[in-house]
This record gives structure tokens, C-alpha cells and sequence, in this order.
């Protein structure tokens, strides 16, 4: 039997031979390996999204808690309905799992920014959003940016139409990108023209969302895929809304599983210059087009 104390020895022994060992072999495998190895990153998940689905039957909304993994700063997005959401927060706030460091809302509308008296009365959080918007304390102008935590980037970008105070967030934090669309964008559909026409909502998805990266995730405001499918079929029959139409009668939830480069494809009001579209609306100019579309879906 050895003692505590040669035990410890005899392991602080082993692994410094064992260290010393691995330096000799290193260099010679080292050059081979990272060669191939640094082609692909490191898979870090820095940005998490947790969807919390809210009024489910009904409005069918969605807030969003994004948090940065590493320093655990988290934003929620749009916490319209406080019974459902605060349960959340309270049990990752109390455990630590998460540090709240912001509300971020995407337009004033009750259904979006109508939580946050009650979420103020838990937790002192500035919010960031648009100028109408309950109680807000900061309003970025298009293209400005602020950190969460040390790895996510989140990028304003003002579409005014839905409501002109409406603004998409754009979440990068390197290795995923994502943009919170409240109801500018949804999954296959756009937003009613509440506050603004088709010239502001045409610039707002072809010329504002439709520039960023194809891969950027789709997080919209409410689920409303279904019902955007039925519509599209009407319009346009291509692969892609054929697709749409099969995943969400397979999924009840569609946020989050399709890119800006998805809805290129299968959302019609983002392909006002399809020439199929043009010809069934009657129509050959984006905004006509636009216009057309939103008033035929307003009529379905
Ligand atoms: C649409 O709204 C913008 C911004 O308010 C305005 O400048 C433009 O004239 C409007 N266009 C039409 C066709 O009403
Ligand atoms: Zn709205």
C-alpha cells in the first residue's frame, strides 16, 4: 500500500511523463492535422434561441430568449404575455442559467410590446425598440449595432410598413446568423400594411431583408405558415412552397427552420419579379405587384 503523499508523487510523475511524451509526437502528427482541421471551425454554438410560443391556438405568438452561451447575457424578445413568459425567465434567472440584460421589441403592437409593464414590475431591464413601443428606452437608428455578451452581434434594421416603427434584429455571432422579423417577414408570408404601403414593405423584404446572407435563420413573430402556404399554392406552384406546404403539415413549429434565401423561394411577396406572379396579378412592376398580392391575401 502507498501513502496519500507517494500516491500523489507517483501520479504527478506518471503525467508528466505522459505530457512529455505527447510533446515528442506532437510536431511530427501536428503539421498533418492542422492542416485539415482548420478548413472547419470548431462547431461553438455562442448564440442559443429558445422560442417561447405564447396565446398558442389563437395569435399563435412567438417571444424569443436569445442567450449568449459564454457570458450567459440574454436579451427576450417581444415577452408580450407575461403568465407565460415570466415562469421562463424566472426559473433560468434564479438558477443562473441566464443573466437578462434586455427587452428587445420588433413594433408597439399589443400582441409584441404589451408585456412590458408587467415583465418591468420583475425584472429592471431597459428596452430596446421601436419609437411607439410600451416604455421604451432606446430606439437605434437603421444599421446600428449593439454586443450581447462577448460573441453576439445584433445589427437594427428599420422596415416600416407593419407599423412605421417596426425593426428587424440581426443576430450574428460568427458562425449563425439570425433576424427576428416580428411581423415584417413571416415564414412564407409578409405582415399587413397597417401603418405603411407597398412601396415601404417591397423595399423592407427585397431590398433590407432580401440583402442578407442566404443562411440567415428566420425568426418570425407569429406562426402563421399554414395559412401563407394556402395562399402561395394559389398563387405559384414551384418546388419550394410544395416543400414549405409538406413541412408545416408535418410541424406544428416552422421559426428558426428556414433561411432568407428559403423565402426567396417559396414567400411570394418576396418574388414580385417572378414572372409567373406577374402574369397571374396582371401586374409587371415590384411595388404593383406587392400591392396586389397583399390585397388578394387580405380578400383570402
Ligand atoms: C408610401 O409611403 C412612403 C413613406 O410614407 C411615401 O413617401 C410614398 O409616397 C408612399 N407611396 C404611395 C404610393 O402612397
Ligand atoms: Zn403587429
Amino acid at each position: 500500500m502507498h501513502s496519500l503523499p507517494s500516491r500523489i508523487l507517483l501520479s504527478c510523475f506518471l503525467m508528466s511523463f505522459l505530457a512529455y511524451t505527447i510533446k515528442q509526437f506532437t510536431p511530427r502528427i501536428s503539421a498533418r492535422f492542422i492542416a485539415r482541421v482548420s478548413y472547419e471551425p470548431v462547431a461553438s454554438r455562442a448564440m442559443h434561441i429558445q422560442s417561447i410560443p405564447m396565446w398558442e391556438g389563437t395569435g399563435n405568438n412567438y417571444a424569443y430568449l436569445v442567450t449568449d452561451d459564454k457570458s450567459k447575457e440574454s436579451v427576450i424578445i417581444d415577452p408580450a404575455n407575461p403568465p407565460e413568459v415570466l415562469p421562463v425567465l424566472k426559473e433560468k434567472t434564479d438558477s443562473g442559467a441566464i443573466k437578462l440584460s434586455k427587452i428587445i421589441n420588433t413594433h408597439h403592437h399589443h400582441d409584441h410590446a404589451g408585456g412590458n409593464t408587467e415583465i418591468l414590475k420583475h425584472y429592471k431591464l431597459p428596452i430596446v425598440g421601436g419609437k411607439d413601443c410600451s416604455q421604451v428606452t432606446t430606439t437605434p437608428s437603421h444599421k446600428s449595432q449593439f454586443n450581447i455578451g462577448e460573441s453576439i452581434k445584433v445589427t437594427a434594421l428599420h422596415t416600416p410598413c407593419h407599423t412605421q416603427d417596426s425593426i428587424c434584429f440581426y443576430f450574428e455571432d460568427g458562425s449563425e446568423r439570425a433576424v427576428f422579423t416580428g411581423d415584417t417577414l413571416f415564414i412564407g408570408g409578409c405582415g399587413r400594411f397597417f401603418e405603411g404601403n407597398a412601396t415601404e414593405m417591397h423595399k423592407a423584404l427585397n431590398e433590407v431583408l432580401a440583402s442578407l446572407p442566404d443562411d440567415t435563420k428566420v425568426y418570425p413573430g407569429h406562426e402563421y405558415t399554414k395559412g401563407n402556404v394556402r395562399f402561395a399554392k394559389k398563387v405559384l406552384d414551384n418546388e419550394a412552397i410544395r416543400k414549405l406546404d409538406e413541412f408545416s403539415q408535418a410541424n406544428k413549429e416552422t421559426q428558426g427552420k428556414f433561411t432568407i434565401g428559403d423565402e426567396k423561394q417559396h414567400n411570394v411577396f418576396m418574388r414580385v419579379s417572378d414572372p409567373n406572379i406577374q402574369q397571374l396579378v396582371g401586374q409587371n412592376e415590384p411595388v404593383e405587384v406587392m400591392k396586389s398580392l397583399r390585397e388578394m391575401k387580405d380578400r383570402s
